[in-house]
């Protein structure tokens, strides 16, 4: 991976442009910082026991616990783009369907929790398929169409939000880490469905500290460590943070200039969320971020680029690109609100305005907005 991001650097350093530089001045403590959180055990997960995909070819990685971090900075990435697939399993679902159970820690206001359960709602495809010239979540996430396992099936194309908590009375405190967040995920299991098929989603509150938030990461996904509370399954789960206090400049970029920490900020105004609140439309790019990852890449060992301990994947691939035209420090083309000024490039459930990162399309080996 050192030699990745070395030659990340290269890249963008060799591409020139005063923000470029910039740029990487930012990307190169966070490339050094990535992953590798590693083995994070579960008390009750001594036991192994084989897990929900059996035996055979769909060999899980031995590193259990492993972490992908969203990693901080959002900069261009270099082109061109294979993520090679390492033959483990994708999320394909059941049925087609991948359950989202959604975990809400600490205090939100309303229209965060709107945000983010309205982002779930818009990945299925509508019942009225919207009219080709309009850019939707659906579309986006049909790009993960193209990734597929080694039985020839696709990510799941139908997200449904299956269940939701929210504990607004901190049960663990304000200050969390990884064992924390798998905690939550696991307490969690007394009431959703438990199953390898659905996708766990913690989010935190913009007043929780988690270890590595806002130095290492925004987010990340990993997995539950089989364990009798798991039904014996590896439970892939996200988390994401609400970072408009935090570290709004690392981020909720483009809604807050970016950090360049040492540098005068040249930047022009930042873009108007969509939803108004920097911190639930920060939590929405983070969130499509590592969905995309988890789906594409649960385990570490499906569809990824370079270090499996340092991986890029789907939409990391495609980090800060949101547009055509995108460069580092200005994230492309983007639709305005004329009425209310908003920057989006989706449209999802009942009309709501979205900004989502581009992915990294298996199809034509670039990253696209739409499938
Ligand atoms: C796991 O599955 C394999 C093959 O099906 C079997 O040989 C092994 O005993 C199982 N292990 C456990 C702990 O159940
Ligand atoms: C999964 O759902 C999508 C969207 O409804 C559909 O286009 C696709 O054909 C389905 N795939 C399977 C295998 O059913
Ligand atoms: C998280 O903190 C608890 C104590 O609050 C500690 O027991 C646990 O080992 C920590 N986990 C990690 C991964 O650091
Ligand atoms: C930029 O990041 C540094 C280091 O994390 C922090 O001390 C500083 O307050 C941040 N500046 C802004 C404008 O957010
Ligand atoms: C928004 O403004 C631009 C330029 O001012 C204009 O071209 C576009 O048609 C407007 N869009 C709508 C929906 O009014």
């Amino acid at each position: 991976m050192e030699q990745g991001a070395r030659n990340t650097l290269y890249k963008l350093l060799s591409t020139v442009s005063l923000l470029l530089l910039l740029g990487a001045i930012v990307l190169a403590p966070c490339v050094d910082a990535t992953v590798s959180e590693g083995n994070i055990e579960l008390q009750n997960s001594q036991k192994r026991r084989n897990n929900s995909w059996g035996a055979g070819t769909h060999a899980v990685s031995s590193e259990p616990g492993q972490l992908v971090r969203r990693r901080l900075a959002a900069l261009v990435s270099p082109q061109p783009l294979v993520l090679p697939y390492h033959n483990g399993p994708i999320l394909s679902g059941k049925n087609n369907i991948t359950k989202l159970y959604i975990i809400f820690y600490g205090e939100f206001s309303k229209i965060q929790r709107y945000t983010v359960r309205k982002f779930l709602r818009s990945l299925a495809p509508p019942r009225h398929r919207a009219r080709a010239s309009i850019p939707t979540v659906a579309k986006w996430w049909e790009i993960t169409k193209g990734f597929q396992d080694v039985y020839g099936e696709s990510v799941a194309q139908l997200l449904i939000p299956s269940g939701e908590i929210q504990d607004q009375m901190y049960s663990r405190g304000m200050n969390l880490n990884q064992t924390d967040i798998e905690a939550l995920v696991l307490n969690s299991l007394t009431t959703f469905d438990i199953s390898a098929r659905s996708l766990y989603i913690v989010v935190t509150a913009s007043d929780v500290a988690v270890t590595g938030f806002c130095q290492e990461a925004c987010g990340q996904h990993g997995y539950l460590y089989p364990s009798d509370t798991t039904g014996g399954q590896m439970l892939p789960y996200v988390w994401v943070g609400d970072a408009s206090t935090q570290c709004p400049g690392l981020c909720c970029w483009p809604f807050a200039n970016l950090n360049y920490t040492f540098m005068e900020n040249t930047q022009d105004e930042p873009l108007r969320p969509p939803s108004g609140d920097v911190g639930a439309d920060g939590m929405v790019i983070n969130l499509a971020t590592l969905i995309a990852g988890a789906a594409t890449d649960p385990y570490q060992n499906a569809y990824y680029e370079g270090d499996a301990g340092a991986p890029v994947e789907a939409a990391e691939a495609c980090r800060g690109i949101f547009g055509q035209g995108a460069y580092a420090g200005y994230p492309g083309d983007l639709r305005q609100d004329n009425a209310t000024g908003v920057s989006f490039n989706v449209i999802g459930f009942h009309g709501a305005k979205f900004l989502l990162p581009w992915m990294w399309n298996p199809m034509t080996f670039a990253c696209a907005g739409q499938a």
